[in-house]
């Protein structure tokens, strides 16, 4: 079919259907039915969903689904439902009816977005690692189909021609699939600082999508001009009669009412004849509402700012766009909102915090971009460690080129940073008042240098602060080792404990790092290095996922570190290592961890 007959084909469609958002046609933490009648959430911290009746506005059931629930969708038009369980690798199915659990599919790593068919015969969900999308037959509980689109896969529409979008998390591309063969049609290129891409929205009858993302201008080590907030405007008609403009375009959220200044955007979501666009901002706790222009360059219009409760993750538009809902992670409600007045109307209690007070305080902190934490409204520590992962980004930091480490085990990889010029996460206190945040800071009065005296015990909040940055202690688990360690990973292993390739010298104990400086090589590979040629042994647990790699991140790929970054076999003796034998030694490395580590004692 070419074009035009293509286009007029899409019209035809869209003159037959009504023209809604429907329910589960975008990925969220959040859903409504079809019908109206029920509202799901997924709760990350407590691994739980709960089910909502919207007529009484009660909690039905908060049903334990597992580790890290995201994405929930329900099927069609009926009351059964989906939620991607990041953590467990699974897919669960719940009756919302009832709250009881249906079944499971298991899936290769890290579902994360999850979209409905409307009739409920297929679901499609996004794997975040390695960049999957997967179809589902909800009936029989299989996967039909599985394709590798991407890398970082997070978000997922269905357009209102049965077309798939996806976004790539770390980059903010936008890819689209044709949802019978899962192939890639076209895709949209932003710039290479957008990042963190969670969701997409496409609208119901404007060729148009919309997703949330930020901008990380890692070349910019200051508050002023390192972090933007973004909602960038994809053109999904077909190339030829969108000639005459730019296919993807951005709008900016911190300028977008004139002065005040919002951070992380999560999610957005659209009311049903796509007249009204919401989006919510994570690190302010605050959300605007848009006016969506029949307009090719403006796209969106300012039209309100509201106040949420604490971390808003998620957004939804009731089916008679009556009432729109907003999803507080970190107060565990979700916002009632007359849709009319934009005056919130009731408040719903959907979960509680498992864990300690003091850790849930560090966490308000570390995803807050607010005052202490940052004067300006621009940056919070999540806006690089969302959810204790990496941005995988490199900075450019005063002291030199600095990748990002995921926080994963820092409670038991003291000291802190490439150049361990840290030995508390109370040192954060410098950062908070850096340049960078340009925050008042948690404590009051003068702090002591990092490697000085303690930091610790000078201010509560900074203590939580530390108490929920060390709190990540647990690893998933490395999909490459779900049957246990491959014939090469074993090979590698062999070589990484030897004698003659020495890794274990360095790379010991259960987080695989002696907790020491070394001088391996590196030093001299980044002319900006001010603090080399010594770096921390870093943990290798979990980097099958966390590239690019060294405190520069000039290595792309584990391979990378072995061979063109190993330079007179300062790391480790890799010189006379066969291309075979490299090879099994990465297997090892992308296997890690095959098993929970062992704690030492807190
Ligand atoms: C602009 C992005 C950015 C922001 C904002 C940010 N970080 Fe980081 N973080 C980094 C980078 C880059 C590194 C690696 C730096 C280094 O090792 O010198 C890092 C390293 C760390 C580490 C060390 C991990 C390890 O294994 O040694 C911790 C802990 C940490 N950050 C916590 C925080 C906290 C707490 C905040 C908020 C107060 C914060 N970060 C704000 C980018 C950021
Ligand atoms: C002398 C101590 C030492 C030895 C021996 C050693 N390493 Fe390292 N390793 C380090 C240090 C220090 C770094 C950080 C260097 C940097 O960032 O520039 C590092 C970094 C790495 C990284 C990058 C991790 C990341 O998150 O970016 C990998 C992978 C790695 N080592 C694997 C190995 C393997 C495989 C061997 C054996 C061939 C080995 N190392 C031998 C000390 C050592």
């Amino acid at each position: 079919m070419n074009a035009t007959s293509r286009s007029f084909t899409l019209v035809l469609l869209l003159a037959s259907i009504a023209p809604v958002v429907r329910a589960g046609s975008s990925n969220s933490l959040m859903d409504i039915s079809a019908d109206g009648k029920l509202l799901a959430c997924s709760n990350r911290d407590s691994g739980t969903v709960t089910v909502v009746d919207l007529a009484t506005r009660e909690a039905k059931f908060e049903i334990p689904v597992g580790w890290h629930p995201e994405g929930v969708s329900f099927l069609g038009d009926s009351h059964r439902l989906a939620v991607a369980v990041y953590g467990d690798d699974r897919i669960r199915f719940l009756d919302g009816a009832t709250g009881k659990i249906l079944g499971d599919v298991a899936v290769f790593d890290e579902p994360y977005g999850l979209v409905s068919s409307p009739d409920g015969t297929r679901l499609w969900a996004t794997l975040e690692y390695p960049g999957r999308v997967v179809e589902i037959d909800p009936e029989s509980k299989t996967i039909v189909r599985e394709e590798t689109v991407g890398r970082f896969l997070r978000g997922i529409a269905l357009s209102p021609d049965g077309r798939l979008l996806v976004t790539e998390y770390q980059t903010g591309i936008v890819k689209l699939i044709d949802a019978e063969t899962l192939q890639v049609v076209e895709e949209w290129i932003g710039t290479p600082q957008d990042n963190l891409a969670r969701q997409i929205v496409a609208h119901p009858t404007r060729p148009k999508a919309y997703l949330p993302h930020q901008r990380s201008l890692t070349t910019v080590a200051h508050g002023s001009g390192s972090i933007f907030p973004y909602v960038s405007v994809i053109d999904v008609d077909e190339p030829e009669s969108a000639a005459d403009r730019p296919r993807r375009k951005r709008v900016q959220m911190d300028s977008f009412r004139g002065v005040y200044v919002v951070a992380n955007p999560w999610e957005v979501a659209l009311n049903s004849d796509g007249t009204k666009l919401y989006v919510v901002f994570s690190g302010t706790d605050d959300m605007f509402v848009a006016n969506v222009l029949e307009d090719n360059y403006r796209e969106l219009e300012y039209a309100s700012l509201l106040r949420t409760g604490s971390n808003p993750r998620a957004v939804r538009v009731a089916p008679d766009d009556r009432t729109f809902y907003v999803y507080n992670a970190l107060d565990f409600t979700v916002d009632v909102f007359d849709a009319q007045s934009e005056k919130k109307t009731a408040e719903i209690r959907v979960t509680e915090w498992p864990g300690e007070e003091d850790v849930l305080l560090g966490k308000k902190l570390f995803y807050s971009a607010r005052p202490p934490m940052s004067r300006l409204r621009w940056i919070a520590c999540s806006s690089c460690h969302p959810d204790g992962d990496a941005d995988g980004r490199t900075w450019q930091q005063p002291e030199g080129l600095r990748n990002t480490q995921p926080l994963f085990g820092l409670k038991f990889t003291h000291p802190i940073h490439w150049s361990a010029d840290r030995d508390e996460v109370q040192d954060f206190e410098h950062t908070i008042r850096s340049p960078l945040m340009r925050g008042r800071g948690l404590v009051d009065g003068p702090i002591n240098e990092s490697l000085g005296e303690p930091n610790a015990g000078l201010s509560p909040e900074l203590d939580a602060l530390a108490a929920y940055t060390n709190s990540h202690t647990d690893f998933k688990l490395s999909p490459y080792a779900k049957g246990g360690l491959s014939e090469a990973a074993k090979r590698g292993k062999k070589l990484f404990h030897s004698e003659e390739v020495g890794c274990a010298r360095c790379h010991s104990g259960p987080y695989l790092t002696d907790q020491k400086m070394h001088d391996v090589g590196t030093g001299a590979d980044d002319p900006t290095e001010k603090l080399g040629p010594d770096y921390d042994t870093p943990t290798l647990l979990g980097i099958y996922r966390s590239a690019p790699y060294l405190h520069h991140g000039k290595a792309e790929t584990l391979e990378e570190v072995l061979t063109k970054y190993n330079r007179a076999d300062r790391h480790g003796r890799t010189s006379h290592l066969s291309s075979e034998q490299i090879a099994d030694l990465v297997e090892y490395l992308k296997a890690l961890p095959y098993e929970q580590p062992e704690r030492p004692e807190d």
